[in-house]
């Protein structure tokens, strides 16, 4: 049975014990395609940031919160995938000295030093013995940088999603285009998360060994 790795949601780097820095993610898109993998049979795996979504059901599930425990939580599990799915909204920044105690309000200026967090796609990509699959959102110059992303580390397959405000978070229509290796451009509108985690996944399954 082939082994499906889905990662989804956001991440959550701690400031101090009250405050973290994250983003928008719902985590819905990840969670479609673990449950549209899993109702095509397959061992489906998905590593979750915090997300108020049911687990599908049949689904395996890890919850982790950081950059850093997703990370660790991939790579452990990637040895044995036939095909990984990225669609979580990993933070690209960390605080570099996250406070044990709770920051007080000293002054009128407060400056967070950040440092940058592993990319768990790229590690991924270079080491790859499975099919890859990436996401890119961008508020511009959409399917020349995502064709770099999907060059860069590595993928099969890029999902790229335009975002206009912050309409595409927990929205059930979106437009998307989709790259693979070979170039080759598909551009999907107004259609369903679940009508296109059936996409992706066809595609990212041509690409397993
Ligand atoms: N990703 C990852 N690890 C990170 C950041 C991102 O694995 N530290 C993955 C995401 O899961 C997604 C893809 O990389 O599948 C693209 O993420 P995105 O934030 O759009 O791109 P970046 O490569 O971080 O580039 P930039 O922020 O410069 O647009």
């Amino acid at each position: 049975m082939k082994k499906i790795l889905v990662t989804a949601g956001p991440t959550r780097e701690r400031i101090d014990p009250i405050r973290f820095i994250s983003n928008y993610s719902t985590g819905r898109f990840g969670y479609e395609i673990a449950r549209e993998a899993r109702r095509r049979g397959f061992d489906v795996t998905l590593i979750s940031g915090p997300t108020a979504l049911k687990t599908p059901s049949g689904v395996k599930i890890v919850r982790v919160e950081t950059a850093l425990e997703m990370r660790e939580a991939v790579l452990k599990r990637s040895k044995n995938a036939d095909c990984i799915i990225m669609a979580a909204a990993v933070c690209d920044w960390k605080a570099k000295k996250p406070r044990q105690k709770k920051i007080k309000k000293r002054g009128g200026k407060f400056v967070l030093e950040l440092e940058q967090n592993p990319d768990i796609l790229k590690e991924l990509g270079r080491r790859k013995r499975y099919a890859l699959v990436g996401f890119a959102l961008e508020t511009e110059g959409l399917e020349k940088n995502a064709l770099k992303k999907l060059r860069e580390k590595n993928l099969d397959i890029i999902v790229a999603n335009k975002l206009n405000g912050n309409k595409l978070f927990g929205s059930n229509n979106i437009d998307i285009v989709i790259i693979d290796r070979q170039g080759l451009r598909a551009r999907f509108r107004k259609k369903t998360k679940k009508a296109l985690a059936n996409i992706i996944l066809d595609k990212a399954l041509n690409f397993t060994i």
